[in-house]
């Protein structure tokens, strides 16, 4: 739309025909899928002839953006599922029960993200978006990963935040954010870090599913007009639209390219790039990496229904 939109520098390397699959037969849920980036993935595999399972947390919001979907896709396999990802026992619940249910998942996307304003806790004592952006990643994930072990072509997309990367190192001594003064888009930004050890750990514990987390660039949805209103404003003219924030995430869950890379790395613009500056700060012991995984784990554990 805008000469400053960098997608439109960054998509002349794209090699158009990778995306020109089909997606008939494979199935995917999609978090967050009714809104921004996550409902752009939706549509876009809908199109493609996918199933799609769109895990959200406002049932209207969700029938509404499965209408439009179905509607402008003619595709009637796209489902609705309310699951609020900040209520660590539901998230259980919820995955537990589609494992049962349903026998394929090729692809999860975990796209659903929070910035919150305040601390607040949800009812197991935990903090919302830490709850959401990594402590339901992490057990859906967790929960899921056998169902997609055994699908054909398995594979996890996230989503992370490039410029996170540059301004957090993996911290697992405050997971609460209870320490010291509240800043809800720091605290996102520590939440994608962790969400790229998760990826890197997850890649390295499971090699017959391809993992990969993106930065879709900035995008003007409601997250970034809500949380940064001030950033919204003056960049709103080099945002990329959510369908061109989608596209990395449908390259990653779609193309065969895809998976010729390594599973468990960082990508932007249909390209793996590191999530640390050269010498940074920002890496991380093994140890520390594996703190985390064990922490995520003994948290998981306590809130497993039985
Ligand atoms: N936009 C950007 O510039 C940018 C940059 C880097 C990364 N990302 C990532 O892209 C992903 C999608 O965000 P977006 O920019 O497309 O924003 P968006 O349009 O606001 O979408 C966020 C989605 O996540 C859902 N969600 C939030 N909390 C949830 C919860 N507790 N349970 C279930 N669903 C929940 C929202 O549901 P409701 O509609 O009900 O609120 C919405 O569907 C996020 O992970 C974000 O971090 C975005």
């Amino acid at each position: 739309s805008s000469c400053r939109n960098p997608y439109l520098a960054a998509s002349k390397h794209f090699v158009e025909k990778d995306l020109e699959v089909s997606a008939a037969g494979r199935v995917f849920m999609i978090t967050g899928a009714n809104s921004g980036i996550g409902k752009a993935t939706a549509l876009a595999i809908a199109k493609r002839g996918g199933t799609v399972h769109m895990v959200c947390r406002n049932k209207d919001k969700a029938e509404e953006a499965r209408a439009d979907i179905v509607k402008e896709t003619g595709n009637k396999e796209v489902y609705v599922h309310v699951l609020d990802l900040s209520e660590t026992k539901k998230v259980w619940e919820f995955a537990e029960g589609f494992k049962k249910k349903y026998k394929t998942l090729n692809v999860l996307v975990n796209n659903a993200g929070a910035i919150m304003n305040q601390r607040e806790v949800n009812a197991e004592g935990l903090e919302k978006s830490f709850a959401t952006n990594v402590l339901g990643v992490f057990i859906l994930t967790k929960s899921l990963i056998p169902l997609i072990e055994k699908s054909l072509d398995p594979r996890v997309v996230s989503h992370g935040v490039l410029w996170g990367m540059l301004v957090q190192k993996l911290r697992i001594g405050n997971l609460q954010s209870d320490r010291g003064r509240f800043d809800g888009t720091m605290v996102y930004a520590q939440h994608k870090r962790q969400q790229v050890v998760l990826t890197e750990q997850w890649a390295k514990a499971h090699p017959t599913i391809h993992f990969s987390v993106m930065h879709p660039g900035w995008v003007d949805t409601p997250t970034v007009a809500n949380a940064m209103p001030d950033f919204h404003r003056s960049m709103k003219a080099s945002l990329r639209s959510p369908e061109q924030g989608a596209d990395t995430v449908l390259w990653l869950a779609l193309s065969e390219a895809a998976t010729k890379n390594p599973s468990g790395r960082f990508y932007q613009d249909r390209r793996v790039v590191p999530a640390h500056l050269p010498l940074a700060w920002t890496h991380s012991s093994p140890l520390e990496e594996q703190k985390l995984m064990a922490l995520l784990e003994d948290m998981a554990k306590t809130f497993q229904p039985h």
